[in-house]
């Protein structure tokens, strides 16, 4: 069966062709319209400039996948758009624009949970992987464990309790002058530097609970930068970067440990936009190694927001049978949904 996918949640919008079936699961096509350059100039994403930025790109990006596909709107068996968490603004734009052209052309509807669609992106990379698994999902928005029971049933057992990881990362990079989003400039930096230099508090929160906290590091490593500025002393960023890194993944590879003894899963799915990072991918290589745990990641190209993920978990919701009318709404949060 081939999916339409369509993303709009944040600051890319895209599109994508995926067909998925008994041992299918290919990518036929993967279009992303990335605005990062223009929220650059911000040191961050602008909602109303994100919004603006979709509508002006969706029309071509969708004729871009479907061109590239090769495969012809009347051969879709549904569309799947991220419904929400996300920005109401942005969302709504793929909403409606998904919504118009599924009645249009009499094909189904499927919202998606754009979490979900960033686990579904580990399916497209591991083609034998099947729940159960616990998934770690580490974003620019969220930081989160799931005991992932089946293709659509996502029980949230840890989160954080304040900013999310890639949040932290995109924060101190500002600060130290790397371009927006910091996170993969950080990640590059951080191979330079000694992790064991700038004393920082650990994101994990202590004992059992699966639950984070990254504002703590966060303001410990603006402290840090803020005087030794004002001593004028020079700022290893090296150092920092990579100190702050370690802390980051030291917390999430501790929690998904306790997680998985606390679940007694035999496979870890890691996924996100921060799932690219290499000290996190080789983290928990390392762990899942010792712990003889199967780890299932997305590639680096599909850790990011795109919309075969989106495509790649509707089909999932799409057997399920969770349809939508032309009354589907977008939604900010996740909470209750
Ligand atoms: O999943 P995503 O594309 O968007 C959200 O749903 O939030 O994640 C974007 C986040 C940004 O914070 C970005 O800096 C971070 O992922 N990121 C990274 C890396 N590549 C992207 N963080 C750390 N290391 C990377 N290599
Ligand atoms: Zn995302």
């Amino acid at each position: 069966m081939y999916l339409l996918g369509i993303e709009s949640s944040c600051d890319e919008t895209a599109a994508s062709i995926v067909e998925m079936g008994e041992g299918v699961r290919r990518i036929h096509s993967n279009i992303v319209a990335s605005q990062i350059e223009t929220h650059k100039l911000y040191g961050g994403v602008v909602p109303e400039i994100a919004s603006r930025a979709h509508i002006e790109a969706i029309s071509n990006v969708t004729r871009e996948a479907i061109e590239t596909a090769k495969i012809g709107l009347s051969e879709l068996g549904a569309i799947a758009v991220t419904s929400h968490p996300g920005l109401i603004g942005a969302l709504l734009v793929g909403v409606n624009f998904a919504k118009s052209l599924a009645y249009a052309n009499s094909i189904p509807l499927v919202p998606v949970n754009h979490i979900h669609g960033h686990v579904a992106a580990a399916y497209l990379s591991n083609p034998d992987l099947e729940p159960p698994f616990l998934a770690l999902v580490v974003s620019g928005g969220h930081t989160s464990l799931y005991k992932v029971t089946d293709y659509t049933e996502f029980e949230e057992i840890g989160s954080t309790r304040d900013d999310a990881a890639g949040e932290a990362f995109d924060k101190i990079g500002r600060v130290i002058g790397l371009p927006y989003p910091g996170g993969a400039a950080l990640d590059r930096l951080a191979c330079e530097g000694d992790p064991t230099r700038v004393p920082l508090p650990s994101p994990a929160l202590p004992g059992e609970t699966l639950d984070f906290s990254f504002s703590g590091i966060k303001s410990a490593a603006l402290n840090y930068i803020n005087e030794k500025r004002m001593k004028g002393e020079e700022i290893d960023r090296a150092d920092l970067a990579a100190s702050y890194t370690f802390r980051i993944v030291e917390a999430l590879t501790k929690k998904a440990e306790q997680a998985l003894e606390k679940t007694g899963l035999s496979t870890l799915v890691l996924a996100g936009g921060v799932a690219a990072n290499s000290h996190l991918r080789a983290s928990l290589e390392a762990l899942c190694k010792k712990k003889k745990i199967r780890l299932a990641m997305p590639d680096r190209t599909l850790c990011g927001d795109n919309a075969a993920m989106i495509a790649t978990a509707g089909y999932y919701e799409f057997l399920a049978g969770r349809t939508a009318g032309t009354d589907l709404n977008a939604f900010a949060s996740d909470e209750g949904m």
